[in-house]
């Protein structure tokens, strides 16, 4: 039986690095994790965009947990896992798993998401003819 060992949470940055309301963008282990500081706390993404891997850092944040992409105006529901909640992106952001202790932020790295083999399977996507 193989055992799944789970990802280790490592350090970003200080909580106070992050301005209320805005966002900014950390390297760790060679890949941009943007961390969002909204009134519930802080949320952490991969930089890039799902539409055409632009970077997130400067979107705006709206609501509890949506960011807005700076380049064509998707937003993005964090709390739904990264969900697309318009277009043009159809594909959802990566969300990390954030965890804070004594003002310091730690993500778990988690593995880029790709879009499905079956393009026909990406939510919103419609075929024609
Ligand atoms: S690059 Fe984000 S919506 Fe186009």
């Amino acid at each position: 039986m193989s055992e799944q060992t789970e990802l280790e949470f490592v350090y970003v940055a200080r909580e106070d690095e992050v301005p209320a309301g805005k966002n900014r963008c950390f390297e760790v282990e060679g890949r941009g994790v943007l961390l969002c500081s909204f009134p519930s706390g802080i949320k952490a993404i991969e930089n890039f965009c799902s539409h055409e891997k632009k970077p997130m850092e400067g979107g705006r944040l709206r609501g509890g947990s949506r960011i807005v992409c700076p380049h064509h105006g998707s937003n993005f529901d964090l709390d739904q896992d990264g969900k697309s909640m318009g277009a043009p992106a159809v594909l959802p952001l990566t969300v990390f798993p954030v965890k804070v202790e004594e003002g310091n932020v730690y993500v778990q790295l988690v593995e880029t998401k790709k879009p499905p083999a079956n393009p026909w399977a990406i939510p919103g996507v419609k075929k024609i003819g």
